[in-house]
């Protein structure tokens, strides 16, 4: 009998996150094989210390050099980053500020030193707030306002917005290394189960006066499904995803 091959290698960043945890699991379920680095090994699931197909790569991603991310992305099938700046002061206005955008950047300059056979994937958790500028995507003059008032005052934001251009327009559609999809959740909540959850090219609501929910694991699940599933990576590719999970899809 032919033993189930271990799919593909996956690299995912901000895997000790709230979602990051999640996707990390998804993917092992689907017996992926996963490379995560982390700050710290503290405070990650016990599980993970037995998992056979997991590497626990233990470094702070922008202080790894060159070198040191070509290695580590190399051979990967896909790239997943759940990254985000923590809810502290220092988090949300200290340094990194481009967190988000640097290691998107990096990451994907790591994939073309590397010149893969097939284009890698790289999956980004961007937000429901930043708009997708290929697309022709209506909002209110209120939520404009606000919009801009985040951009002058949330940092994380403007990351958020530039790590998604990066991909829009320095990568773009028809890359010979790169291929991606930026993953837009709307209002995040912590759930333990994966329930049923819709995903539409644009907003269906607002994201900034009516947002609806979206639990971490459902968005952990999407992402390992894009990475997985390639009917569903062609469907999204080189577009920014909205998702919603179904109970809250109703305005
Ligand atoms: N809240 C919402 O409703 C909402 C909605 C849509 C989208 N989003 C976006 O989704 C992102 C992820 O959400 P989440 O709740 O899963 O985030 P989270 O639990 O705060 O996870 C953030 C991840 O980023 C890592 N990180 C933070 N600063 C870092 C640094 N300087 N260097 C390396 N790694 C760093 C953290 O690592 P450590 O464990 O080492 O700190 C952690 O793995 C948010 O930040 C936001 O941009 C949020």
């Amino acid at each position: 009998m032919i033993k189930n091959k271990t799919k593909m290698t996956v690299l995912v960043v901000g895997a000790s996150g709230a979602t990051g945890r999640h996707l990390v699991n998804q993917l092992l379920l689907k017996e992926n094989k996963v490379k995560i680095i982390v700050r710290s090994k503290e405070n990650l699931p016990k599980p993970w210390n037995e998992a056979k197909n997991l590497e626990i790569i233990t470094a702070s991603l922008l202080e790894l050099n060159d070198n040191e991310l070509i290695n580590y992305t190399s051979n990967c099938d896909a790239i997943a980053s759940c990254l985000g700046h923590n809810l502290t002061f220092k988090g949300i206005y200290g340094q990194p500020k481009k967190l988000v955008t640097d290691a998107t950047k990096r990451l994907c300059q790591a994939i073309i030193a590397n010149k893969p056979k097939n284009p890698v994937k790289f999956v980004l958790m961007n937000s429901s707030g930043v708009k997708n500028r290929d697309l022709n995507e209506p909002i209110s003059y209120a939520q404009t306002c606000v919009i801009g008032l985040l951009r002058l005052l949330l940092p994380p934001h403007v990351d958020n917005e530039k790590a998604a251009d990066y991909l829009r327009t320095q990568i773009g559609q028809n890359h010979k290394y790169i291929e991606w999809i930026a993953v837009r959740p709307d209002g995040l909540i912590d759930e333990e189960v994966v329930t049923p959850y819709e995903s539409y090219p644009s907003p269906i609501r607002s994201a900034i006066f009516n947002a609806g929910k979206i639990s971490r694991i459902n968005v952990g699940h999407f992402m390992a499904e894009l990475i997985n599933d390639n009917k569903q990576w062609r469907k999204w590719q080189g577009q920014m995803p909205v998702v919603y999970s179904k109970t809250s899809i109703k305005p």
